[in-house]
């Protein structure tokens, strides 16, 4: 088969060498279990080749599934999300207290909320659209956290008017405005402080959040005043725990571990100066996937192990109590679940120059590419085992920007009519997309057990037309010239 690299990459997902717990209640000490952690392949867990040399995923022929819902083609694997889940899970079953946000913002429509509640994930939500999609879909309040560095005071109401959500909260004056709603509406809001630990992780600067001169959360150096005025706030708020998060796309541990023991030394200030232990410990999400082979994240299993383990060591040495530990993974659950499937339409080959092949998508569906330059693998979905070219051909979209590219160095040989599949688009592809070009939005379809279920429909040229008004003085005919 044929992909962007030229090292071939596996098909069948591989398996994760084998796991020893540490320690764990569910689990004895030092017991060896198999976990397979999705975001260390490029492809879902359940893509395959069938006997027509086409690409399978979710048990669905992927040319069928172009041909059936038209393209381009968002495609998302169940299964994939599901082993995502339960490989964190069962790596966290070790430790007393935690929970996992799904974070939204990766993509959530209603399908995604209730594959995410019925996998026992909570939800992050960052917008009040978020919050209105979870509502929607019923997503139990005490599972919600609300983030966002610019909340406004009716989506704060919102918020604590669904439920007993958790909220996020980024900076002092937002802090003032969530203890006058919540006084209002004579509610005790439940928040977390967002601080910037000042860790830098390994990924692009404009997908890093956690260093210290960030627009997101609060510097660590204001953080004992604020939680003084918080217990001066009085009955209005209740400060659960700290949250931070560095950044998207990350690779390394050790990072996170850097994070636990800064926040691990906030608690510790704040229980000696204020006398308060607070029980919440939230470290974000953005563990990174494999988008190419050139890609090595840490497994979302091993992450998950790692944090644990680091928040053990770094609570118990200096004697306090282990928090609720908090994760808010988005991309390490859907996105090696998600395939885009474009046709391939006009190629050049430039005298001197690179090979183009164009498809019918490109930066409206996928911005990731032209905004941080992003890299990702393609295939002939097909034409799996077509032949491989000696040269790398530049997979381009249609849309009138010349940074619209989707791969840069794709090993594929495909003529016009050829289904292209794109892998690892589940995360921040659907969530980012644009109408740019005046194009609608693809349909997005869920995968499971050779059963396809449009879960967003494809936007038509009608509505593209819905928001559109033609104030009455321009429908007078004549010009002014
Ligand atoms: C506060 C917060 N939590 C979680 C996430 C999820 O990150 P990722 O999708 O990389 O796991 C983000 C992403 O920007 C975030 O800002």
């Amino acid at each position: 088969m044929l992909l962007t690299s030229p090292v071939t990459p596996c098909v069948a997902a591989p398996v994760s060498p084998p796991i020893v717990l540490r320690s764990s209640a569910s689990c004895p000490a030092g017991a060896v279990i198999f976990v397979e952690s999705p975001n260390v392949n490029i492809m879902p867990f359940t893509a395959n080749v069938n006997d027509r040399d086409h690409l399978v995923v979710g048990g669905c022929d992927t040319v069928e599934l172009a041909r059936r819902f038209g393209t381009p083609l968002w495609v998302v694997d169940e299964k994939t999300i599901e082993q995502a889940a339960r490989a964190i899970q069962s790596a966290l079953a070790g430790y007393p207290r935690w929970r996992v946000l799904y974070a939204g913002k990766a993509f959530l429509c209603l399908a995604i909320c209730h594959i995410i509640r019925r996998l026992g994930l909570g939800l992050d939500v960052v917008s009040p659209g978020e919050l209105y999609t979870a509502a929607a879909a019923e997503f139990p309040a005490d599972l919600l956290y609300m983030h966002g560095n610019n909340k406004s005071e009716s989506e704060i109401r919102d918020g604590l008017s669904y439920g007993s959500v958790k909220i996020v909260v980024d900076s002092e004056s937002e802090l003032e405005m969530v203890a006058r709603v919540a006084g209002e509406l004579g509610k005790k809001a439940r928040i977390l402080i967002r601080v910037t630990p000042g860790v830098v992780p390994d990924t692009h600067h404009y997908i890093r959040t956690g260093h210290a001169d960030s627009k997101f959360g609060l510097p660590l150096e204001h953080l004992g005043r604020v939680v003084a005025e918080i217990a001066r706030l009085g009955d209005s708020v209740e400060l659960a725990g700290l949250h931070a998060h560095i950044g998207s796309q990350s690779q390394e541990i050790e990072p996170y571990c850097e994070i636990i023991e800064i926040l691990a030394d906030c608690l510790q200030e704040i229980k000696q100066s204020q006398g308060l232990e607070l029980g919440e410990l939230d470290v974000g999400g953005g563990l990174g996937i494999a988008y190419t082979q050139a890609d090595r994240p840490v497994p979302i299993y091993e992450w998950g192990q790692a944090v644990a383990a680091q928040t053990i060591a770094s609570f118990e040495s200096r004697g306090l109590n282990l928090p609720t530990l908090v994760l808010e993974p988005g991309r390490s659950i859907v996105g090696t679940a998600g395939v885009t499937l474009y046709t391939a339409g006009h190629a050049k080959d430039l005298p001197g120059g690179p090979k183009y092949l164009a498809v019918d998508g490109g930066m409206a569906d996928n911005p990731r590419p032209v905004t941080y330059q992003a890299r990702y693998t393609a295939c002939v979905a097909s034409r799996m085992h077509g032949p491989r070219p000696d040269k790398a051909i530049t997979l381009v979209g249609k849309y009138c920007e010349s940074g619209d590219i989707i791969v840069k160095d794709a090993y594929l040989t495909a003529t016009a009519g050829d289904v292209i599949a794109v892998f690892g688009t589940g995360a921040y592809n659907y969530s980012m997309a644009s109408n740019y070009n005046r194009t609608g939005r693809p349909a997005c379809v869920l995968v499971s057990d050779g059963q396809a279920e449009v879960i967003v429909e494809r936007e038509s040229y009608a509505d593209l037309l819905r928001q559109d008004r033609v104030p009455s003085r321009l429908r007078e005919q004549g010009s002014c010239v």
